[in-house]
This record gives C-alpha cells, structure tokens and sequence, in this order.
C-alpha cells in the first residue's frame, strides 16, 4: 500500500521567544523539522506533505528539500483542520502518518509498527505520564479497547485523572481520514478542529483503533521552549554516543560528546571529553582524539593521534599522523601518512608529503610539500599578495630553517636547505643552502645608555 506522511509545522511557537520559526532551531546541527523528514523519508512515502504557517517562507527556504510538497494553513484553526489542508494532495489509497514538526526523536522503527496498525484500521501512538497536564486523555472501555481521545480543557475531574495521553501521532487509510475530517466541528472548550475527534467517529463506523503505549518518552517529546531543546538535544546525543560505543568506540565520557552528522568508526577508537563532530567525519582503527577537539567533514585513516584543542575540517589525513595540541587544519588540506603538525599551526588547503613535519607555530597555505620535509618554527608561507593566492612548492626532504618566510609563488627543490631568518623570494637549487640574512655584526666597546640624574622620564 501507498504511504503519504503529513507534518504539521504550523504553529507558531511563543514559548520559544525567539524571531527564529520554532521548527527551525537546530537539534544537533540540524533544524527540527528536517529531523522529522528524514525520519519520514526512511518509510519511503510516496508523498511527504508540510503544513505550515508561522514564518513559513523561512521554513521553506531553510528546509528547501524537493520531497517535500507545502502546504500552507494561513489560520490555525486546529490539528485537525491542519491536516484537511493537506487532504487535497492524498491519494484516496494512501495510508497516511501524521507527525510534528516539534516532535523530532520519533523513530522510524515505531513508526513501521503505526503504519501496519494504520493500513488495518487506526493506529495511535500513546504515552503513559506521571503528570499528563496538557495532553489528550486516551479513553478506553472495560476491555481496553479506545473509544475517544478527550482534550485536557474539555475532560471532567475524573478523565483527567488519566495517565494515558495522545502524543497526537497516528495513522489510517487516506479515504477515512478524508471523511472523518469532513464532519469535525469546533464546538469545544477551544472552538479548534480537534484531530483527535477522528477517534471517536473510527470507533463509531466500526474500525479496529489501536493504541500503544511508546516505551522511550524521548520519541513523542515535543519542544516548546529551549529547556525541553536542551533536554531534547542531551538525549539525541546519548544516542549518538550509545551507537558508537555499540560499534567499538570509546567515549571518556559519554555525557560530554556531540555529533552533529554522521560519524564512522572502526575499531579501538577513543575519543575524550568536549570533542565536537560535524558533517560527514570517519574515523579508521586505533583513532585517539584528545579533549576538546572539533572535527568536521574529515576522514581519518587508522593509528592517527589527535592532540586537544585542535580544529580539523575538510580534510584527509593519512595513517600514523600527529596532530596538535592546539592545531588548526582548514579545508582542503591533505596530510600523507605520518605527517606530523604540531601545536599553533595553521595548515590551508595544502599536502603535507609522508613523514612530513611543521612542528611547531606555522603557516603553511597553499603548498605542496613533499616527503621527509622539516618545517623550522615560525615560518610561514606567504600565499597571498594583497590581490591574489599563489602556491609554494617544496620538494622533498626539503629543511626550512626556523622564522623564514617563503613568498610565493616560489618552488623549493629537493635537498635544498633554507637558513634560518630568511626571507625567499626566487626559486631555490636543490640540494644546497640557500639563505638570505643581514650580517651578523658586533659594535666592541659599546655602552648602554645611563640614566641621567633629575631627568624625568615621560
Ligand atoms: C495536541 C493534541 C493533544 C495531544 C498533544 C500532544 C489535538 C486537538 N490535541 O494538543 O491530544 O496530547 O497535542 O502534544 O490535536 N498545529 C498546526 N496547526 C494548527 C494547530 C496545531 O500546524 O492549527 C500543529 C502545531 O504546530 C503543533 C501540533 O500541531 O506542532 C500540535 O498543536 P498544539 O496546539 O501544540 O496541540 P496541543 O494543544 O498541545
Ligand atoms: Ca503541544
């Protein structure tokens, strides 16, 4: 059977206070709402609609996803009149889910079962709370069986002392809902189109309504303030940290650990306190990273030491390096294997060659270095005129002696040795010592300056 999924995203989110629509504020890198269709796409719908409303234009922009079909609730006049605006665009044979767009943890899993409990009838995602304030009380007959969904402001004294609440998530054929929608009215205590008023009309024509209980309240937490973000976040994170010591890795301390993408692990990986991952990062066997590292879009091959307080991004970086403490590697930038970049240097968008190492506080941009190349302390490459980037090329087992700068475009030959201080603006030989430096001279019997008595100094 064909499956739509419906999200409602249109409510306005006050409790935010924030300029910022709520379905856009990032959970773990990403905005809530894309949480919730990249859930939704893992059923393989063959529609994904979006209601939405409050700072729309935003949320599509921002969203900008070409599976997504918008549809616009100009007025919120109730869950259930959200989803009808959607009804135009399903197909009489669809099943369709309904989700939220601030309810971003639920998991495709719990959602195959809704969809079977859907296709035979009604399905509903329950959640059992101490204190359900608030929600929709789930009525049940002797036997258990459903009978209707009451909302908070209209139960009496005794329905509200139900523990079971509706999390709002359902599924059922496309041609029922559409009916069912049909004949709801707002004559309760918030004049809304109630969606949960299906409920009882399912009950009434006879169809088999089943409920269940979600076991992990995480997936049907919704958020309407930043505290339950935060709550929200921790959670996804624990996760994030779960899965990757499920496939090997070890977190120092899981509790302090964020992922904001996807993150591969091979084996005996260790990963300390405060590391941050972004985009797509891999990391291969025997990868140690140390505390307060952020890493995002890299691949790291195996045995590779990452000292703290460095920041790795868009780069590839070979097997056996080292890196860090403190160390910054920009985008397009390749470390062969065993390269070592040690603590305050900046590497842009260059290759280190094999055995390669810029040890301590460098620039190194646009270069291609070669193997076996030692790059003293303080050199930098100068890469940029003022107008225009230019490369530096150094062979290999090239020796740059410390405080030089190299002026590109300029090309180092192999073997060649650099003399410390020097400032190289033409291409040198290979295999010698080439220098540039000011002699060294020494004034003989020169005396410091004494201080005059009286003379005040300003
Ligand atoms: C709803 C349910 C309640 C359930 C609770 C769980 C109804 C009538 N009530 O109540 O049973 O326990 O959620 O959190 O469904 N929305 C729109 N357009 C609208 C109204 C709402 O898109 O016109 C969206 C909101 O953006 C939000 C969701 O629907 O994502 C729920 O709306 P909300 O007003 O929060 O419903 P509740 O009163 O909390
Ligand atoms: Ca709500």
């Amino acid at each position: 059977m064909k499956l739509e999924i419906i999200i409602l995203a249109a409510g306005q989110g006050t409790r935010m206070r924030s300029a910022l629509p709520k379905v856009l504020h990032p959970l773990a890198g990403k905005p809530l709402l894309a949480h919730v269709i990249e859930t939704a796409k893992k059923l393989e719908p063959t529609a994904i609609h979006v209601v939405y409303g409050h700072g729309g234009d935003l949320v599509r922009e921002r969203i900008a996803d070409p599976q997504v079909q918008w549809v616009e609730q100009a007025k919120q006049l109730g869950t259930g009149h959200a989803v009808e605006q959607a009804m135009p665009a399903v197909d009489d044979n669809s099943t369709v889910i309904v989700l939220y767009g601030d309810v971003p943890l639920i998991r495709a899993e719990t959602l195959q079962t809704l969809l079977q409990q859907g296709e035979a009838g009604l399905g509903l995602l329950t959640v059992l709370l101490p204190d359900p304030t608030g929600y929709g009380r789930i009525i049940r007959d002797e036997a258990g069986q459903v009978k209707a969904i009451i909302e908070h402001k209209d139960a009496t004294e005794q329905q509200r002392q139900i523990k079971e609440g509706n999390t709002g998530i359902l599924s059922c054929p496309g041609s029922r809902l559409r009916r069912w929608l049909k004949s709801l009215d707002n004559s309760n205590a918030q004049g809304e189109f109630y969606l949960t008023d299906v409920i009882a009309l399912a009950v009434n024509d006879g169809v088999n309504v089943q409920a269940s209980v979600i076991a992990d309240v995480h997936e049907v937490a919704g958020v309407n303030d930043r505290l339950q973000l935060a709550d929200l976040e921790r959670n996804y994170q624990k996760r994030c940290a779960d899965a990757l010591m499920r496939s090997g890795a070890t977190l120092i301390d899981p509790a302090r650990f964020d992922q904001r993408g996807s993150v591969t692990v091979g084996q005996d990986v260790v990963i300390d306190v405060g590391v941050v991952f972004e985009g797509d990062v891999i990391l291969g066997d025997r990868v140690r990273i140390g505390a307060n590292c952020l890493l995002r879009n890299v691949r790291i091959s195996d045995d590779v030491t990452i000292e703290p307080m460095s920041l790795i991004e868009e780069a590839e970086i070979g097997k056996q390096c080292s890196i860090g403490p403190f160390a910054r590697i920009r985008p397009g930038t390749q470390l062969a294997e065993k390269a070592k970049v040690g603590n305050f240097v900046e590497v842009k968008n260059s290759m280190i060659g094999q055995g390669s190492k810029v040890n301590h506080l460098a620039y190194v941009g646009d270069t291609t270095m070669g193997n076996d190349v030692n790059i003293g302390a303080g050199t930098i490459t100068c890469n940029y005129d003022g107008a225009n980037k230019h490369r530096t090329v150094i062979g290999d087992r090239v020796f740059v002696g410390s405080d030089t700068q190299l002026v590109a475009p300029v090309t180092i030959s192999n073997d060649a040795t650099i003399g410390a201080g020097s400032t190289i603006t033409r291409d040198t030989p290979a295999g010698e010592l080439t220098l540039s430096r000011s002699k060294q001279v020494t004034i003989s019997g020169w005396k410091r300056p004494v201080k005059i008595k009286g003379n005040k100094a300003k």
